[in-house]
């Protein structure tokens, strides 16, 4: 693919690119916007560097995408429901993000990007992991790809946010959303079939017994894990990662305790996986 509005510089071959030439802080022109798309298409996650934005301009920029998704535990800074805090310092018992996840995939229309701002970076540490979920499909035996093609699993959000409550000491009753995907998902502009579990929000593969379902999800995660499939970022002070919730999933290290990682997310919407 060509690009003549950016400069995109792959990370590893399979998942990941930066891309420079762009101020997500501007209204992006129609083709810078189409080819930063593009890129996103065939990258899965995207980063940007220097990227001073507002919470305006950040949403702005996401708005480009698509509708703002509201997450469905954490409610954003006055003003804002749309944003997501991220935030950890010395007071910190958890950090969002910590375990392999799409974001969300709970929802029965789940996020289709995630597009993370870090303003306040530790002086080491903090990197985030993108695992391509296409690539590690892809990697899969043919017999193993026609089984999980016929699955669906529950993906639920309320024993992930309740136990999340309880680490911080809240007491946390609200039901959360839930939903039964597909296991293998089809991408809907590339077409491309990716694993859809993650240890967060999936609780069990539909209709088989629970210790075969056990099997076959740890398999899956041990799978796409994988470094082969897996491309890790290291920020700096305004950062800027951009994921398709649809071919990726993603964790944040936690190895800077005590020191300060903040910032912001701005979700944009997605459809049902099919
Ligand atoms: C998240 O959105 O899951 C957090 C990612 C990060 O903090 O790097």
């Amino acid at each position: 693919m060509t690009y003549e509005t950016i400069e995109v510089r792959p990370l590893t071959p399979t998942i990941g690119a930066e891309i420079h030439g762009v101020k997500l802080s501007e209204p992006l022109g129609n083709q810078q916007f189409q080819e930063i798309h593009d890129a996103l298409m065939q990258h899965q996650v995207v980063f940007f560097r220097d990227q001073d934005m507002t919470l305006e301009q950040h949403k702005d920029f996401g708005r480009r995408f698509g509708p703002l998704h509201i997450h469905p535990s954490a409610p954003g800074p006055e003003g804002h429901p749309e944003i997501l805090k991220i935030h950890a310092d010395e007071r910190s018992k958890q950090v969002a993000g910590h375990r392999w996840h799409s974001d969300v995939s709970c929802d029965p229309e789940p996020p289709m990007g995630s597009i993370l701002h870090l303003h306040t970076v530790p002086p080491s540490g903090g990197d985030t992991l993108f695992a391509s979920s296409i690539a590690a499909y892809e990697a899969l035996s043919e017999p193993m790809k026609k089984f999980l093609g016929e699955l669906t699993a529950r993906h639920d959000g309320s024993p992930n946010y309740h136990r999340r409550a309880r680490v911080d000491g809240r007491v946390d009753t609200k039901q959360y959303p839930f939903a039964d995907h597909p296991v293998i998902r089809t991408h809907p502009v590339s077409g491309k079939k990716g694993i859809f579990v993650n240890p967060v929000f999936t609780q069990y593969i539909v209709g088989i017994p629970e210790e075969e379902s056990k099997a076959i999800l740890e398999f899956l995660y041990a799978h796409t894990k994988q470094e082969r499939f897996v491309c890790r970022f290291s920020w700096e002070k305004d950062s800027v990662a951009f994921w398709d919730n649809r071919a990726v999933q993603h964790l944040a290290m936690w190895d800077y305790f005590p020191q300060v990682r903040s910032g912001y997310r701005v979700t944009v919407a997605g459809d049902k996986p099919f």
